[in-house]
């Protein structure tokens, strides 16, 4: 006898996805005669504070499968990938599969779904930064030109893809379902205090101990992308930046991405982090955390495409160190609280001092009102019942 349920299969890798997930997975689960719902975990982010600790804390349910693909080059990433889910997809033949973000995971099973014939939902699709050079460019483009119904988060991203050919009636327009997580979490956010936080997480080794750290009077930064972390030249004047402008005006909180605390150990800057008074180096934080410390930040640095979304509805005063962004929306320009500074000090410096004085103004994009996957999932509701 044919299962009437219809059979979704969700994919995370990285650290960005879980957020994006776990209300989808709430929401699937809220209709269990109509949908069974597979969650593979690729298994690009393994560590237990870039992967496990988002299980525990969103409440996102165990994979059902976890490809453990873990680091290597792209090609080794997206390669192993769709060896991987292409057997899965096989044996355990999805009625869709639904992707999320831009990361190597999403582009490698949105190839490897198509070949097999099934059908693919892309959430947060349109999104553009018209940079080749980023990785997630291509999965973007790759992932949006396969997908049978874009989910955008804004109209600029809808625009981006009816300019590129895509039917319109194969996208949706339902807002950004990682600000679902942040209006679910919040409350639990707002409890923490900043300062336990960072003795919690801060770096072993570390022995300054931690400042107080009150509200509007410190400052938060991460910084992972490999266009930033991985050349010396470009750290190099950061850190300076980081070490003799930032640090001594006001507290700087910077959880350290594994790939960057690798980088800056090569280049021989970890050292004058670590020994910078001011400066609070800690562990990749857990969800809860980092959103408690992006409450509280007077000023946010970051090349995270997530935090710059998160500034905005939370108000955070956000310099962007990138040249470009996917998410446009955030910006000043489109009434956000983010600014490209690139990675030009002068610039960056001049932002900062701007920033460190600018009020608290929360930016909230059209239907970024935590309800976006209830309107993707009504929407899978309606397009698999007709
Ligand atoms: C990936 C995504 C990026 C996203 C970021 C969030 C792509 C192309 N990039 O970049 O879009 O913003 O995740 O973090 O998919 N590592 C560990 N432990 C882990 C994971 C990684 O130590 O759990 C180290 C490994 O040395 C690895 C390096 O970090 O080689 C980079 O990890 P990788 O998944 O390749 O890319 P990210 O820089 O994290």
């Amino acid at each position: 006898m044919n299962d009437p349920k219809v059979k979704i299969m969700s994919v995370v890798g990285a650290r960005p996805n879980f957020t994006k997930i776990a209300p989808l997975a709430r929401e699937l689960g809220r209709f269990p005669e109509q949908f069974e719902h597979i969650l593979v975990h690729t298994g690009q982010h393994y560590d237990a504070t870039m992967s496990d600790s988002f299980f525990r804390d969103l409440s996102i349910p165990r994979p059902d499968v976890d490809l453990e693909i873990g680091s290597g080059s792209h090609a080794e990433q997206v390669g192993r990938t769709m060896i991987a889910f292409e057997k899965i997809v096989q044996e355990r033949r999805p009625d869709w599969v639904i992707v999320v973000g831009d990361v190597n995971a999403t582009c490698a099973c949105s190839i490897t779904a198509k070949k097999e014939h099934v059908k693919l939902a892309h959430i947060e699709a349109g999104l553009r930064s018209f940079d080749l050079d980023m990785p997630e460019e291509i999965n973007r483009m790759v992932t949006d030109r396969l997908s049978d119904l874009l989910f955008t988060t804004d109209a600029l991203a809808d625009a981006n893809l009816l300019k590129e050919g895509v039917p319109e009636s194969r996208i949706r327009r339902v807002g950004n379902i990682m600000i679902d997580t942040l209006e679910q979490q919040r409350a639990r956010a707002a409890a923490l205090d900043p300062r336990t936080i960072c003795e919690a997480q801060v770096l072993p080794g570390l022995c300054a101990p931690v400042p107080p750290l009150r509200d509007n009077a410190f400052a938060v930064m991460t910084l992972h992308r490999p266009s930033n972390v991985d050349h010396a030249e470009v750290m190099k004047p950061l850190v300076e930046f980081l070490t003799q402008d930032a640090a001594p005006l006001m507290p700087l909180i910077w959880p350290v991405h594994p790939r960057t605390r690798k980088q800056l150990e090569a280049h021989g800057l970890w050292q004058d982090l670590v020994s910078c008074p001011g400066l609070i180096l800690t562990q990749p934080l857990g969800y809860h955390d980092m959103l408690r410390l992006t409450m509280g930040a007077r000023v946010m640095f970051t090349d995270s495409g997530g935090l710059q979304e998160e500034c905005c509805v939370l108000g955070t005063p956000c310099l962007t160190l990138r040249w470009n962004t996917e998410r446009p929306v955030t910006l000043a320009e489109h009434g956000g609280v983010s600014v490209l500074v690139g990675n030009d000090i002068q610039q960056v410096r001049a932002e900062f001092r701007k920033a460190a004085k600018r009020p608290r103004v929360e930016h909230r994009p059209l239907l970024w009102d935590g309800r976006t996957a209830e309107r993707i999932v009504a929407c899978l509701r309606e397009i698999t019942q007709g």
